[in-house]
């Protein structure tokens, strides 16, 4: 086993805490590592008639599973568990059913095999992946956009994080994905609203900006999605019903209204801050309006802007595998007591997010 100073750690990495049940190989290297496989077992299909994740639902398939990914991330990785280095998964935030198998089978692997276990954060994964995909040095700026995360973190360290602002309600994901519903689009919504938004026109209706009349880095969508209900409804009464333009009409409309609230947050968030570097995370990152809008901030700042490629920016197992690194080569580990917790805000001095969304706690 290496030092905890050695560089080249194989660290097998586990990922339970939403709907993606993932396993992932990582080899130090250089101060950074390279990922030896990444699987990812989603579940989209289980939960595909609720309208969104169902937990009991979700912990038994991560039940089911995990041990599967293991299987198959070694095998891909090429490396027995004799190999591995040590085990690093997520101990929370998230759903508890599904944190709490992937706790189990870290614990379990740690106790057969004798290797260290570490438990690692959730959004902290998210927000470490810059420095696995590109190498950036700390301190920077991590904008988490997804289905259940919305939060600006100031990066200053593998467990130093300061949360500037985030949703006090929806996550942005869940109301693009709400918006598609009440149109009538399939799930997952935003790539969905996104292809409509091209076909409409942005400067047709004008929807709120949540929040921006107000100082700081807190947002909110729940309003901007009851907007879209409202005004689906009064099109409906009117016209007594909606046509294909209104339909790509609202749906740039929204979209135009959630860039610019993130971008004007954003620019607040890097002024506040003077980051060097703008990186985002989670899966309303492939937005390509939105994108644009924030690399527009990022220059206007003179920040450097960053966006991981689309599977490690999604939940994914080798971000959990690279924290882990992170912490391992800090001389960290847990021991058995290691618990799964479905709360875990990264930044402990900053006061509790309000939100809770379909995906679980936002932390
Ligand atoms: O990070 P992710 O895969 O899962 C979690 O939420 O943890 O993010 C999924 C979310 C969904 O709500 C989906 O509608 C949204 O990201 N999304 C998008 C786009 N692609 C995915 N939202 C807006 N525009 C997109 N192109
Ligand atoms: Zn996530």
């Amino acid at each position: 086993m290496p030092h905890p100073t050695d560089d080249s750690w194989t660290v097998l990495g586990l990922e339970s805490s939403c709907d993606d049940t993932a396993a992932a190989v990582l080899r130090g290297t250089g101060g950074g590592a390279v990922i030896l496989s990444n699987i990812v077992l989603g579940q989209t299909e289980l939960h595909a008639a609720f309208g969104g994740v169902v937990p009991e639902i979700a912990a038994r398939a991560h039940a089911e599973k995990l041990d599967l990914a293991v299987e198959a991330a070694l095998e891909s990785a090429d490396v027995t568990l004799e190999q591995i280095d040590a085990i690093a998964v997520t101990a929370g935030p998230g759903l508890i059913g599904g944190v709490m198998a992937g706790v189990m089978l870290a614990k379990g692997l740690a106790a057969a095999t004798g290797k260290p276990m570490i438990g690692v954060n959730h959004l902290a994964g998210h927000a470490l992946t810059p420095r696995l995909t590109d190498g950036v040095g700390f301190p920077y700026l991590m904008l988490l956009v997804s289905g259940g995360h919305c939060q600006f973190l100031q990066v200053v360290g593998p467990e130093d994080f300061t949360r500037l602002g985030g949703t006090i309600d929806d996550a942005p994901g869940e109301a693009f994905d709400k918006v598609a519903k009440l149109l009538g689009l399939g799930q997952p919504g935003g790539p969905l609203v996104e292809a409509e938004a091209r076909k409409g026109d942005a400067k047709r209706f004008s929807l709120p900006r949540p929040l921006l009349d107000r100082p700081g880095c807190d947002m909110s969508f729940s309003g901007l999605k009851t907007a879209v209900l409202r005004l689906r409804d009064t099109l409906v009464a009117d016209q007594g019903g909606l046509h294909a333009q209104d339909r790509a009409d609202i749906c740039a409309s929204f979209q135009a209204a959630m860039a610019d609230v993130l971008a004007e947050k954003t620019r607040r968030a890097l002024a506040q801050t003077q980051a060097p570097v703008l990186a985002v995370a989670g899966g309303v990152a492939a937005n390509q309006v939105l994108r644009a809008a924030l690399e527009q901030v990022a220059a206007a700042a003179g920040a450097r802007f960053l966006a991981p490629p689309l599977k490690l920016c999604t939940d994914n197992a080798a971000m959990i595998a690279w924290a882990g690194l992170e912490r391992l080569r800090m001389g960290a580990r847990d021991d058995m007591s290691l618990a799964a917790r479905p709360r875990w805000p990264l930044d402990q001095t900053a006061s509790p997010m309000l939100g809770s969304g379909k995906k679980g706690a936002k932390a």
